[in-house]
């Protein structure tokens, strides 16, 4: 029985932002693979680098598992790539193996054949008093390569893009933040129990990763859903970090069915 169409009011918003939706989390995390291995073979066939910034995180995984499977297939090349990691919990060395540095090498950069001195990630280890220094020359690197070409961002259940969390500043840059308490119980699978997830993490920020020339955010899941509405569809504000997106000129976000679940169709 066709249904009756909903008064306005009660529709779902429209995100304000493209938005493809895909029909599973594997077919999102391939498109947005594709689209990473398309834009690095086009700029290295024209003798150019590629310039990334890279999530950790559960949600792009598969996406570094099919870049490795491109790699392995001679399909895709990382010798000229630089990739900077997004975040970094602090303190934790970079020896351990639930920092964010294990992560990228574990999951993509031992994967592939990217220059191990051009697969940057912030250093968890350093003390605090290197930490202003340390993050003030992880902008002038990013600056260096000739600034991000493409920034892929995962979303946080608070709204963060890397660790931006509530209330960061807009013209944020790469700096030592507090970790929401939302954003420490998600990572408690990590790191055994909430009370050992450090309260703290070097991010880079908002600024930072919106100077990137073109941003790819992926969500998937459920749980998602109602902060890809709030980031996608509402308005823009710091109480939600990743609603700056919409003010991106080069932006898309790639959802699953589910995470796209309360936003209303595309016209
Ligand atoms: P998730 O993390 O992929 O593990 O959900 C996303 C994020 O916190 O940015």
């Amino acid at each position: 029985m066709p249904r009756e169409r909903e008064p306005a009011d009660r529709r779902p918003p429209r995100a304000r932002v493209p938005v493809t939706v895909h029909a599973s989390a594997g077919e999102a995390c391939r498109a947005v693979a594709g689209e990473i291995a398309a834009l690095i073979a086009e700029r290295s066939a024209a003798g150019r680098d590629t310039v990334l910034a890279l999530p950790t995180g559960r949600t792009p995984r598969a996406v570094y598992d099919e870049l490795a499977r491109l790699h392995r297939e001679g399909r895709l090349s990382f010798r000229r790539v630089t990739a900077f990691t997004l975040d970094e919990y602090w303190p934790l060395p970079a020896t351990d193996p639930r920092s964010y540095r294990a992560f990228m090498a574990r999951h993509l950069f031992t994967r592939v054949d990217v220059d191990p001195a051009r697969a940057h990630g912030l250093d968890g280890g350093l003390p605090a008093a290197a930490l202003p220094g340390a993050c003030d020359a992880w902008e002038r690197a990013i600056a260096a390569a000739g600034g991000l070409d493409l920034a892929l961002l995962g979303i946080g259940r608070t709204g963060h893009l890397a660790f931006n969390e509530p209330g960061s500043p807009r013209d944020g840059r790469t700096r030592l933040v507090a970790l929401h308490p939302i954003t420490r119980a998600d990572a408690a699978a990590d790191f055994g129990s909430p009370a050992e997830v450090p309260q703290q993490a070097l991010t880079m920020g908002l600024a930072t990763i919106l100077g990137a020339r073109r941003v790819r955010l992926l969500a998937c899941g459920a749980r998602k859903a109602s902060i890809v509405r709030a980031a996608l569809a509402g308005p823009v504000g710091t109480d939600v970090p990743a609603s700056v997106l919409q003010e991106h000129g080069d932006v898309r976000a790639h959802l699953d069915a589910e995470a796209a679940g309360e936003l209303g169709a595309a016209e």
